[in-house]
C-alpha cells in the first residue's frame, strides 16, 4: 500500500479515472435523501446568485446539477479528469476545475457556500483537519460549510473496488468532531448528523456537517 499523499491521491485519481463511468452509472441512480434535503436547506439559507464551491463534484449529477437548481453558481472541483469529462457534459451551465482540492487556491472569503459530498474521505486523514481549515477561509462571513464523512476511524485501501484499487481514510465520528473543534475556528451553527443509507446490498453511516462562518459583527 502507498503511503505518501502523493501515490494516495495518485491510486485515487488513476481509480476514478478509470471507472468514471461505471461509477456514475451505479452511482447517479441513487439520489441519497440526505445530500439531496441538505442541498435544498442550502437554497433556503442563501439567495439565489450565490457562488457555492463543490469539492470532489465527480460527474456533476445529482448533485452539481442539484446546487444550480437552488439557483447558484457553481465551481466544481475533481482531481480526476475523467470525472470532469463527464460534468462538464453533464451540467454545462456550472464552472469546472481539475486538480487535488487541497491544492486549490483561492481568494479568502470567495463563496457563500463551500460543499464537498462523499470526496473528503479520500483524503489521507492527517489532511481532513487543514482542508477544513481552507474551507472556513474560502467562506465569506456568514457563509455555509456543507460536508460529509465515514464514521469509523480507518484507513483503507482496497484492491478490487468497481475494479480499481481505491484508498478511503476517516478520523472516526469522536475524530470529526474534535477535528472541528481543532480546524474549525470562526464556525458557528455546527450541526452534526449520522446518518444511516443504503450503498448497493450494505448499510453504512455517514457523518454530516453543516455549519456557518461567524458574520463579521459576531465575536467568539
Ligand atoms: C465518491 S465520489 C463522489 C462524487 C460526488 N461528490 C457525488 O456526491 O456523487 C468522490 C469524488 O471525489 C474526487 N476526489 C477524490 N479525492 C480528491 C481530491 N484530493 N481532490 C479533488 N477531488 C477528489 C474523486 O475523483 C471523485 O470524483
Amino acid at each position: 500500500m502507498p503511503t505518501s499523499s502523493t501515490d494516495l491521491k495518485a491510486t485515487v485519481k488513476d481509480g476514478y479515472d478509470t471507472i468514471a463511468l461505471s461509477y456514475h452509472n451505479w452511482a447517479a441512480p441513487r439520489l441519497t435523501q440526505k445530500r439531496t434535503e441538505y442541498i435544498e436547506r442550502l437554497g433556503q439559507l442563501l439567495p439565489k446568485g450565490s457562488k457555492v464551491l463543490e469539492l470532489g463534484c465527480g460527474a456533476g449529477l445529482p448533485a452539481t446539477q442539484q446546487l444550480l437548481d437552488q439557483g447558484f453558481e457553481v465551481i466544481g472541483v475533481d482531481i480526476s479528469s475523467s470525472q470532469l469529462e463527464l460534468a462538464k457534459d453533464h451540467v454545462p451551465a456550472a464552472q469546472f476545475m481539475q486538480g487535488d482540492m487541497m491544492a486549490m487556491e483561492f481568494t479568502e472569503g470567495s463563496f457563500e457556500a463551500v460543499t464537498a459530498f462523499y470526496s473528503l474521505f479520500h483524503l489521507p486523514r492527517d489532511e481532513h483537519g487543514p482542508m477544513l481549515k481552507k474551507m472556513v477561509g474560502w467562506l465569506k462571513p456568514g457563509g455555509w460549510l456543507l460536508f460529509n464523512l465515514e464514521t469509523k476511524e480507518d484507513d483503507q485501501m482496497l484492491d478490487d473496488w468497481m475494479g480499481v484499487k481505491m484508498f478511503w481514510s476517516s478520523l472516526g465520528i469522536e475524530g470529526n468532531k474534535q477535528m472541528l473543534v481543532e480546524y474549525g475556528s470562526g464556525l458557528t451553527n455546527v450541526e452534526d448528523v449520522v446518518d444511516k443509507e443504503t450503498v448497493g446490498r450494505f448499510e453504512e453511516n455517514f457523518h454530516w456537517i453543516l455549519a456557518s462562518k461567524k458574520p463579521l459583527n459576531i465575536s467568539g
